[in-house]
């Protein structure tokens, strides 16, 4: 494929992110990796350092940009005019969210874009950015749960 997008809060960015991103990289010439900026539930990150962490995280890849957008996901992904927008699946925990999303976005996109699913790595399938998070604001180790480089910076800011 020639465009995918990868979408989601990032709040932060972790490794299972980073294994989905690596591995839909691979599938397309350009993989565009959104942020969104206005959320369902409140973010722990603001968006400027949600973007500092996905690019700090994605800067071995050269065909990975990072990008945020406002609004809705089906705008931004018919204006970046990408085939598919990616999106992992853990457990059947996420099934009926994504499912619900997925046939939401596909009334919204119009023009045949797809949602693609890719399965977590079974190493990532317990991570979430609301737990890492969690656990690191309560002083837990959350090593090998993010890139290393982003838990350095999650330490610099805290
Ligand atoms: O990482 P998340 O929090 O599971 O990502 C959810 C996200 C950002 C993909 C979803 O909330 C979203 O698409 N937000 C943009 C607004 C939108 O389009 N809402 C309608 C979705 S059907």
């Amino acid at each position: 494929m020639k465009k995918l997008l990868y979408v989601g809060s990032f709040d932060p960015v972790t490794n299972g992110h980073l294994d989905l991103i690596n591995r839909s990289a691979k599938l397309c010439d350009r993989l565009i990796v959104g942020v969104a900026e206005n959320l369902s539930k409140k973010a722990r990150y603001s968006v400027e350092d949600r973007l500092r962490m996905l690019k700090i995280a994605i800067a071995h890849l050269d065909n990975v940009e990072t990008d945020s957008f406002t609004g809705l996901l089906a705008d931004y992904a018919k204006r970046r005019k990408v085939e598919a927008v990616v999106r992992g699946l853990r457990a059947t925990m996420d099934f009926e969210y994504e499912l619900q999303m997925a046939h939401m976005n596909a009334r919204l996109y119009e023009n045949g874009i797809e949602t693609l699913f890719l399965m977590s790595s079974p190493a990532y399938s317990f991570v979430s950015s609301g737990l890492v998070s969690e656990v690191f604001a309560l002083g837990g180790n959350v090593e090998g749960l993010v890139p290393d480089s982003v838990l350095a910076y999650m330490k610099k800011i805290r």
